[in-house]
């Protein structure tokens, strides 16, 4: 077997010098190096802004949703959306294992598995989409790919279905990321709340809060938030846009007296939402961007030019024990449990 890098960039065709993720093209032959890991894959879990946007420019036709996502991988070699340039996550059985792992980790052949790094960075293949569930933003595929050895990975736990498992596992980060920014008596404000990862980061906030807290969700559709206000996650529930800063800014400061919040996470898998999240943070308060639809300069420039002092925190997918907090929610939580897995498994 070749050597390979631990990060992958034995694979990257273009540009030269990158690594796998920021690469626009990476090598997605099925022939593994000494340090990878042959995944059968059976389902993609897409990234909800990548999803959401190939849906929007397929105007909600299965065939269309096949075919682009079919192009991305032929083009990349990983399922990287080109406008967003997020992935998802996949699970699968573990068919190969390269020699230079072996003994070295925890994983054996026929072992079940969630990537838990971005499908943005991995080496994949599809022979054949069998099915898409659109309003899961999971598709079923015939298909492979290549974990590197830094990749993260869990194994998928016996007590929790599979397909529950893999939406949750997709946005373990946010509820682990909120774990560690919530203090007791904070104000939190979940933005795009009434979504799969914003229910996740209201639990933790609500836990974590207190009652001298305050938890708020924000959500777009009346019709959501009326059936996420049943999970008694928030104590203040909102239909808003979050496009709308102004009336975001004046829903807040409504509910906060004036306060304003000491965090706001952003799920919103649109785009345009920085600047809601930005007003309706204190001075020297926090915003966690976990949304992948989140811009970067309209982020800092936007809260430039608003005079605002706060920290504003990118949203890594990953932190230490993600994958455990997220899948231990659906084991404390019954009504969590329950409405998730009608949702998604
Ligand atoms: N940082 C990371 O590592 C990472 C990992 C995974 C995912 N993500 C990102 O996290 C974000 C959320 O993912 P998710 O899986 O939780 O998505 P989701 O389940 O689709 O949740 C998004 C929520 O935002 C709501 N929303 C849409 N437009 C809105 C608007 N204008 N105003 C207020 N709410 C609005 C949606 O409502 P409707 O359903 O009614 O549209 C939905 O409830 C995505 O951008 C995704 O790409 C990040």
């Amino acid at each position: 077997m070749k050597k390979g890098n631990p990060y992958g960039t034995h694979r990257v065709i273009e540009p030269k010098g990158v690594l796998p993720q920021p690469a626009t093209k990476v090598d997605n032959n099925m022939e593994i190096y000494d340090n990878e890991i042959l995944i059968d894959v059976q389902t993609l879990n897409i990234d909800s802004a990548s999803f959401t946007q190939i849906c929007d420019q397929a105007q909600g036709n299965v065939e269309k949703i096949k075919e682009i996502m079919l192009g991305i991988v032929k083009d990349r070699g990983k399922h990287q959306n080109p406008v967003t340039g997020s992935g998802g996550m996949l699970i699968g059985t573990v068919e190969k294992i390269g020699s230079a792992l072996e003994g070295k980790i925890d994983l054996k052949v026929g072992d079940k598995i969630a990537t838990l790094v971005s499908l943005s960075l991995t080496p994949l293949i599809i022979d054949d989409i069998i099915n898409v569930r659109k309003n899961i933003d999971q598709v079923d595929i015939k298909g492979k790919a290549i974990l590197f050895e830094s990749g993260i990975y869990a194994k998928l736990p016996s007590d929790i279905p599979e397909n529950l498992a893999l939406s949750v596992l997709d946005v373990a980060g946010a509820p682990a990321q909120t774990v560690k920014l919530v203090k007791e008596g904070n104000t939190v404000l979940v933005l795009g709340g009434a979504g799969k990862s914003g229910i996740l980061c209201l639990y933790e906030a609500k836990k974590l809060a207190g009652n001298a807290g305050k938890v708020i969700c924000i959500d777009y559709s009346e019709t959501t938030i009326e059936k996420v206000r049943k999970l008694g996650v928030a104590d203040y529930y909102i239909a808003a846009d979050a496009t709308n800063a102004i009336e975001v800014y004046e829903k807040v400061m409504n509910v906060t007296n004036g306060k304003l919040c000491d965090l706001v996470i952003s799920c919103v898998s649109r785009s345009n939402c920085e600047m809601s999240a930005i007003l309706s943070t204190k001075d020297e308060g926090t915003v966690y961007f976990f949304s992948m639809a989140t811009s970067f300069t309209k982020a800092a420039l936007g809260a430039e030019g608003v005079g605002k002092d706060i920290n504003m925190v990118i949203g890594n997918g990953y932190t230490k024990g993600h994958s455990d907090t997220a899948l231990q929610i659906m084991r404390e939580s019954k009504e969590l449990s329950d409405y998730y897995t009608k949702l998604y498994a």
